[in-house]
């Protein structure tokens, strides 16, 4: 396995062009699914979690076919042959369950095994189950599948209220309420750009839908979906990754095509930690005097609520922050295993159930850690680049999911980072 090496080097200057969005790419392939005619995605990112979506449609009869270096990708499943989600693929990567809306909504039926849990947590898929029933689905569990039918007539629209604000479950309703027969209202609907993107897709291809973005969506079904052409929108997790390099070394650093407005909560953090965040015609100019930041306390929250996916790097940057600052995980139930890594650097960190308290230290010290989730794996990075001496980051295959070219990218704005091939 390869690990990363990284050594605190000062402060960091230049550019960090942003890929697309790995969430919203995830969600956008399996809608190709819903229709019958070509679906293009540009401005796709390179991850490997990207490769397997790839593999599972192309399991299922779909042609995916990746252009320009896999930043175009040119989608069709004009002949489905096969309505199976093999557990094979489904366990490397959860989003997976996202084929089951569409397939459903397009075929009448779909077999797809349950994603299983992962590092962070259980994370059932009980909300995608319970909106697909409530357009009248029969689904039974049976062996590590969901075997789903569609009544004789289709799908049929109906009042969907989530219990709690689900990303992906959001994302399943909201495509296969695009052919369901009349009305379909998601109440309590996730909010996140992502799947404001898929909406805007989705209405490319001919759905009908209102409200996007809001806690409230609202989709007219229709009989079929066309093709469209579609770009990802900007990885927002990505922009806030390496907005925390320059605030964690010092520096000056552009993340280009960054918006403000993909991630107000998390910007208001860094201002009040000390941190500059400027938007420029390039994207988020990210600048840091000297002295330290100052500790803030973050809560994690749905969007438009700080960001779970940023918890781990933000951490990173408050271990060696003036003060004390309290982190609360309220979305997965273990995603603080970032957290005794940082201590194997010197971070001073005290995890009580969802609530990790960091104190901060003058300088973190590097170490060999381990890599142990996708955020949690850039998390160690972060703190390597302003540590003193050599940090090395084993089983970033983790980090191979989410972020391209990390090291070309962190070097480019003067890191002092390299990647060793592991046995
Ligand atoms: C999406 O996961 C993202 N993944 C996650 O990013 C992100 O952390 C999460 O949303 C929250 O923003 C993709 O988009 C591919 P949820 P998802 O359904 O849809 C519980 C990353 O690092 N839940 O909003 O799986 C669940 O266990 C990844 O890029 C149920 O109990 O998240 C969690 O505690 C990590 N039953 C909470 O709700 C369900 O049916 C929120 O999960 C569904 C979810």
């Amino acid at each position: 396995m390869d690990s990363i090496v990284v050594t605190g080097n000062g402060t960091l200057s230049g550019e960090i062009p942003i890929a697309g969005a790995k969430n919203a790419c995830l969600t956008l392939m399996p809608a190709t699914l819903l229709s019958e005619d070509p679906l293009t995605l540009t401005n796709a990112p390179r991850l490997s979690d990207i490769r397997t979506m790839t593999e599972l449609l192309r399991s299922l009869g779909a042609e995916v076919q990746s252009l320009q270096d896999g930043q175009v990708l040119a989608l069709s499943s004009h002949d489905l042959n096969n309505l199976t989600a093999d557990y094979d693929i489904v366990r490397k990567m959860r989003a997976s369950i996202l084929v089951l809306g569409p397939m459903l909504a397009r075929a009448g039926k779909a077999v797809v095994s349950l994603p299983g849990g992962c590092a962070i947590g259980a994370r059932p898929v009980d909300l995608h189950l319970k909106a697909l029933e409530a357009m009248g689905a029969e689904l039974e569990l049976r062996d590590g599948y969901v075997h789903a039918k569609a009544p004789s007539g289709g799908l049929k629209g109906a009042v969907v209220e989530f219990p709690f604000v689900s990303v992906g479950a959001t994302e399943n309703a909201l495509m296969a309420a695009t052919l369901a027969r009349g009305t379909t209202v998601l109440k309590n609907a996730a909010r996140e750009p992502e799947i404001v993107d898929l909406a805007q897709c989705l209405q490319k291809m001919g759905a009908r839908i209102s409200g996007e973005g809001t806690s409230e969506i609202t989709i007219e079904g229709v009989d079929r979906l066309g093709g469209a052409t579609h770009r990802v929108v900007t990885d927002r997790i990505e922009l806030g990754t390496y907005m925390l390099a320059p605030a964690i070394c010092g520096g000056d650093v552009t993340c280009l095509g960054g918006r403000i407005d993909l991630l107000a909560a998390f910007c208001e953090k860094l201002d009040a930690a000390g941190i500059s965040v400027e938007e420029t015609a390039k994207g988020l100019r990210v600048t840091r005097g000297n002295g330290r930041v100052r500790a803030v306390d973050v809560t994690t929250d749905p969007y438009p609520g700080f960001p779970t996916d940023l918890q781990a790097q933000m951490m990173a940057l408050l271990c060696t922050a003036e003060g004390t600052s309290v982190l609360e995980e309220k979305i997965f139930e273990n995603r603080f295993m970032h957290a005794p890594e940082l201590m194997r650097m010197g971070a001073q960190i005290d995890v009580q159930g969802g609530h990790a308290t960091v104190t901060g230290v003058e300088k973190l010290r590097g170490a060999p850690v381990m890599a142990t989730d996708l955020r949690a794996s850039v998390s160690l990075i972060l703190a390597g680049l302003a540590a003193e001496g050599e940090t090395v980051v084993s089983r970033v295959y983790h980090l191979d999911r989410g972020y391209e070219h990390v090291v070309r990218k962190l070097s480019g704005v003067g890191a002092k980072i390299e990647r060793i091939k592991g046995a």
